[in-house]
């Protein structure tokens, strides 16, 4: 038997790319959202490199891609809008700061990640439009791929909060 073609099962594994709108309409600083093969996802702009990101918080399912944009530790992070945790855009990573006893009182501290909690996907353009392929096709990803940010990706309840 042939071994070139792939089985139906393994060809799912690999996503194919899927265009999400023209390069015009995500100028800098901009962002689209999107619905790919049912993931609920956020592409945005920021310092010329598109990123993108699911759009639907790993914590309680609140409307991430349609948080504020800032900078921690030189990284631009997207912050949840319910509950202000601040997101990675290009690695998913979840930052949190450390509080620390100096001088008699707690004081902040320095910014460090709690891992990759947010899921991303690879984003590119070509001949003007914008093109997403997602990291796993997967519902539910076995335990080793699994981010937590997959068990709310499907979730129209919460995705049409992202898309609106
Ligand atoms: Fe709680 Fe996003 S839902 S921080």
């Amino acid at each position: 038997a042939s071994t070139s073609e792939p089985a139906p099962e393994e060809s799912k594994q690999t996503p194919s790319p899927t265009c999400v709108g023209d390069s015009v309409t995500c100028p800098e600083g901009a962002r689209l959202q999107a619905k790919v093969e049912g993931r609920y996802v956020t592409i945005i702009r920021l310092d010329g490199k598109l990123a993108c990101i699911d759009a639907i918080c790993f914590h309680a399912g609140g409307p991430l891609g349609i948080g504020d944009i800032e900078d921690v530790n030189g990284r631009k992070c997207i912050v949840c809008p319910w509950h202000f945790y601040k997101i990675d855009v290009e690695s998913g990573d979840k930052y949190y700061q450390t509080m620390e006893f100096k001088e008699g009182k707690m004081q902040a501290g320095e910014w460090k990640s709690n891992g990759v909690r947010q899921r991303t996907h690879k984003t590119w353009e070509e001949g003007g439009k914008i093109y997403v392929q997602l990291s796993t096709y997967e519902r539910r990803p076995s335990h080793a791929d699994y981010v937590e940010s997959d068990g709310y990706a499907f979730d129209e309840k919460c995705g049409d909060r992202c898309l609106n």
